[in-house]
């Protein structure tokens, strides 16, 4: 980070002026240094939503919204997920390179030896409906986690922060997994050391103890660029809920299950259940017209979902991975889902159509992935928590990084208060 240039503001009550220097990074905007503007001006900022505000210096993730670029450590996601597994780019998310055969091989290893969880974990699920949401588990069981390792968590020790971070991305599937698995009612399964992550996480979703389950290679190697596509995405909702709950010293599992609870927002990571009961409400290819329609009505507060992002405002480059993925499983599994086709129109006439256009609302990263995930036999209240399988090592990267940045501190925002100004108490028999 270079500082050379300052930017004015002057405050036209009083005349005054306030000089705030500008940082420049690698690459990408530069950010006005705002960390002095109360102490200066006796103001706050005000960006609710944070649709201008940096929060973070950060190295792990770099977009760019207008040219629709997306890289990890310098990588462009296409790279990683032509030639990547998922644990290639969990590795260089956490440590800031690709690794080499023998480092790769440890991690592989040191994630493979930690994917089993503590047997009192199934009393956990036990403690849940059978109709309970997967992310509710999800969220509970790693919150809940910490009540098993918190006692080994010195997240000032690098040891224990790796640890930590290991067992996190080591157990996710599994906990992922045992929420499916509980609410089919059938018996929880246990990882397999001998399989590589994604064909494991399919394993224990789809495995039953009848009969010896065979890995389908084309799924598992859809779901393994599905999960890199998911992996992580600089300071979404998610991450920042993230960050500044492990801003406070909280323990990592805590801070996971915070991120776990932000993704399953429909308007973010819950978004790809919604694409699907969407289309599925659409039902024909007849029935899109009025369906954008409705998208472009403000009084309707019904919006397409999978399209448009707050920093995309070019087709989102997963999204484009997404829809190739899409088709050859299809064709891999010789499914011809309806709804591909439903989701084909929408797209082509929402990127024909001036609102669209204008607006610059392309396909995002959820718009395809529920079709993949239904044509795998994946239910679609299963969608946001293979999305939170995925991000947990873009969490575990953006929360080691923010711990060890010396710039850190805990996050606090202000506010612009319009509520009642100091008043008279009023008692009761004078209300
Ligand atoms: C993810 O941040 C990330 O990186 C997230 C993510 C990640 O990997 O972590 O990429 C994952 O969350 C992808 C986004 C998934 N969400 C959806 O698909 C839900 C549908 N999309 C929208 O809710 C919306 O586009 C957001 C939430 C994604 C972005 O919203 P913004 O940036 O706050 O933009 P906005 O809501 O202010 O919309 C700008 C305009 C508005 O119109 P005006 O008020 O300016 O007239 O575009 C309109 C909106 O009404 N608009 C849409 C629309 N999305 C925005 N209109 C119709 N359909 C839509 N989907």
């Amino acid at each position: 980070m270079t500082q050379n240039n300052t930017v004015t503001v002057t405050d036209n009550r009083t005349g005054k002026a306030y000089d705030f220097p500008i940082l420049d990074g690698t690459t990408g905007p530069s950010v006005v240094d705002i960390r002095k503007f109360y102490a200066e001006t006796g103001m706050f900022t005000y960006d609710p939503g944070y649709t201008s505000t940096g929060s973070c210096e950060s190295a792990v993730t770099y977009i760019d919204g207008d040219q629709g670029v997306l890289l990890h450590r310098g990588y462009p996601i296409q790279d990683l997920a032509q030639n990547c597994t998922f644990l290639e780019v969990s590795y260089l998310l956490l440590n800031g390179e690709l690794p080499n055969r023998e480092q790769f091989q440890t991690f592989e290893n040191a994630i493979t030896m930690h994917t089993m969880v503590h047997e009192q974990i199934h009393k956990f699920l036990e403690g849940f409906r059978r109709d309970a949401h997967p992310m509710a588990v999800m969220c509970g069981v790693v919150g809940g986690m910490a009540a098993f390792y918190h006692d080994s968590i010195d997240i000032t020790n690098p040891h224990h922060r790796m640890i930590a971070s290991h067992r996190l991305i080591a157990k996710i599937p599994t906990i992922g997994a045992w929420a499916y698995k509980y609410s089919v009612g059938q018996p929880l399964t246990y990882p397999r050391n001998d399989l590589r992550y994604a064909s494991d996480l399919l394993q224990m979703m789809f495995a039953v103890p009848c009969e010896e389950y065979k890995v389908n290679p084309v799924l598992a190697k859809a779901m393994d660029r599905i999960l890199i596509l998911h992996a992580d995405h600089e300071q979404n909702a998610s991450t920042s809920t993230v960050r500044l709950t492990g801003s406070s010293g909280a323990n990592p599992f805590a801070c996971i299950a915070a991120g776990i609870a932000s993704l399953w927002g429909p308007a973010h990571g819950g978004a790809n259940e919604a694409v699907l009961n969407m289309l599925t409400e659409i039902g024909s290819v007849d029935r899109v017209n009025e369906c954008v329609k409705r998208a472009k009505d403000k009084d309707d507060p019904f919006r397409l979902m999978g399209f448009g992002h707050r920093v995309y405002k070019n087709y989102d480059p997963r999204a484009k991975i997404m829809a190739q993925t899409c088709h050859e499983v299809l064709e891999e599994l010789g499914v011809k889902d309806p709804l591909l086709d439903v989701a084909m129109e929408l797209e082509k006439i929402a990127l024909e159509d001036d609102y669209f256009i204008e607006k610059k609302l392309y396909p995002n990263v959820d718009f395809y992935s529920g079709i993949i995930f239904r044509a795998m036999g994946i239910p679609t209240s299963m969608f946001t928590a293979i999305f939170a399988i995925a991000r947990t090592t873009g969490w575990v990267a953006q929360w080691n990084e923010m711990i060890t940045d010396p710039a850190q501190k805990i996050g606090r925002p202000r506010q612009l208060f319009t509520g009642s100004t100091q008043r008279e108490f009023v008692p009761f028999d004078k209300r």
